[in-house]
C-alpha cells in the first residue's frame, strides 16, 4: 500500500520508504502537507536539533564553460557582464565573513578553469592558514585529481548539485554533461572525504513526481551530507525563458520528504526558494532545514552573478542581511549554531587541517 497516511507512517518510523512511498509523499494535498511538515520538523529537531548553520557564499567568478538551459551564466549568454575576483579579492571577503562570525565559507563560481587546480590549492591553504573556517567548494565537474588536491589543501565540503536524477532530463537541460558523470564527481567526492552537499530543482519542465522520487533516493543512495532542494526559476535569457517557475508547495514538500528520508543531512532554506516567496525561508526552517547561506560576494559584482532573476538577497548587506536572519531564528526560537556545522559523521575539531587558531572577533555571535 503507497497512500499518503501509510506511506508517512512507515517514513517516521524510520523505515527506508521506497519511490512510491516517495510519491505518496510528494502527492500530498495541502491538508496531508501540514502531517508531512510537523513530521519533517520533528525528525529534523531529533537528528541535528534547533541549530540554524550559517555559510557564507562568496561567487568569485560568473564565466562558465557550459551551457545550461536554465542558467543565466551559461555561456552563450552574452547580456551579462563577466566578473572574476582576483585572489586577493576573494581573501579580502573570506576575511569579512570571519569578521563577521561565520564558520564557513562555500567558494562558488561558473565553471570556470581560468582558475586552475593550483590556484585554488593556494587559496584553500591561505584560508586555513588565516583563519578558523571551514571551507565549501562549489566549482562544478573536475578530474578526480583536482579534488584530491583540493583535499589535501584543506577543503572540507564540496557543493555539486545532481539537478535532475533523470538521465533524458538530465541530458536535455544539461546538454554539455551526463548524469552519468555527474554520480562519478559525487562518487569522488565522497570517496576523498569531502563532506558532499548534492540537490536539485524542483518544477523543470517535463519533471514528474517520480523523477522528484529518483533525485530523493539517489541523494540516499549516495548518502550526501548536505541537499539543496530549490524551485526551478525561468531566467529571460536562457532557453527556458518561458517555462513556468516551480511551485513552492511542491518544492516544501520535496524538502520535508527528504528530511525524512535523509534525517542526518544538512538542508538549506534556498536562496531561490526566498526568491519564489518572501516567507520562503521560515517556511523551509520549519518543514526540515537547518542551514541559511547568506550571500558575501562583494556588492560591487554581486548583482552580475544572475543565476536566475531577482535574487532575494542581491540588495542587502551582509549585516542587514544577519539582522533579519536573527530576527527570523528569534522568532522561530532557533539558535545560531556556534561550531562549524560539520556533518555528525565528521566530528567537530576534526578538521582535517589549517590552523585553528581561531581567536577573530565574532561579532555577530555576542
Ligand atoms: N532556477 C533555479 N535554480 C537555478 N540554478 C541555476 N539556474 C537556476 C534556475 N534558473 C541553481 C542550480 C545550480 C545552482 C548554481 O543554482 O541548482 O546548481
Ligand atoms: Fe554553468 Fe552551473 Fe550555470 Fe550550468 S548551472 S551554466 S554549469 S553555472
Amino acid at each position: 500500500m503507497h497512500n499518503f497516511e501509510s506511506a508517512l507512517a512507515r517514513a517516521r518510523d524510520g523505515e527506508k520508504i521506497d519511490r512510491q512511498d516517495i510519491c505518496a509523499l510528494l502527492a500530498a494535498t495541502p491538508e496531508e502537507s501540514r502531517e508531512l511538515f510537523s513530521a519533517a520538523d520533528r525528525s529534523r529537531r531529533e537528528h541535528v536539533g534547533d541549530e540554524v548553520h550559517l555559510r557564507a557564499i562568496i561567487e568569485f567568478s560568473n564565466y562558465c564553460r557550459k551551457n545550461c538551459l536554465y542558467c543565466g551564466l551559461r555561456r552563450d549568454n552574452s547580456s551579462i557582464q563577466r566578473y572574476r575576483l582576483s585572489e586577493q579579492e576573494i581573501l579580502e571577503a573570506v576575511k569579512t565573513a570571519g569578521e563577521l562570525g561565520f564558520r564557513t565559507v562555500v567558494l562558488q563560481s561558473g565553471e570556470d578553469l581560468f582558475y586552475d587546480a593550483k590556484t585554488i590549492a593556494r587559496l584553500i591553504e591561505a584560508i586555513k592558514k588565516r583563519h578558523d573556517l571551514a571551507v565549501t567548494l562549489s566549482l562544478g565537474e573536475r578530474d578526480r585529481n583536482e579534488y584530491k588536491d583540493w583535499r589535501e589543501a584543506g577543503a572540507d565540503r564540496y557543493l555539486l548539485k545532481q539537478e535532475t536524477a533523470n538521465e533524458h532530463l538530465f541530458s536535455t537541460i544539461k546538454p554539455d554533461g551526463s548524469l552519468q558523470q555527474r554520480v562519478q564527481c559525487l562518487q569522488w567526492l565522497k570517496d576523498l572525504g569531502y563532506q558532499t552537499g548534492s540537490g536539485n530543482m524542483v518544477g523543470l519542465p517535463g519533471q514528474t513526481l517520480t523523477t522528484l522520487a529518483a533525485d530523493i533516493c539517489l541523494m540516499r543512495e549516495l548518502d550526501v551530507e548536505m541537499a539543496g532542494i530549490g524551485p526551478f526559476l525561468p531566467h529571460h535569457a536562457t532557453p527556458l525563458k518561458d517555462a513556468a517557475p516551480g511551485e513552492l508547495s511542491l518544492t516544501l514538500k520535496t524538502l520535508a520528504v527528504t528530511r525524512l528520508c535523509l534525517p542526518q543531512a544538512h538542508l538549506p532554506s534556498t536562496t531561490s526558494l526566498c526568491t519564489l516567496a518572501p516567507d520562503g525561508r521560515q517556511l523551509a526552517l520549519k518543514c526540515g532545514a537547518n542551514v541559511i547561506m547568506p550571500n558575501l560576494t562583494p556588492s560591487g559584482v554581486r548583482d552580475k552573478y544572475l543565476i536566475y532573476p531577482q535574487k532575494a538577497d542581491i540588495i542587502e548587506q551582509p549585516e542587514a542581511a544577519l539582522n533579519s536572519i536573527q530576527a527570523l531564528l528569534n522568532e522561530l526560537a532557533r539558535p545560531l549554531a556556534q561550531d562549524h556545522g560539520h556533518a555528525k559523521k565528521y566530528p567537530e575539531g576534526d578538521l582535517t587541517n589549517g590552523n585553528q587558531a581561531g581567536n577573530h572577533a565574532r561579532r555577530f555571535y555576542q
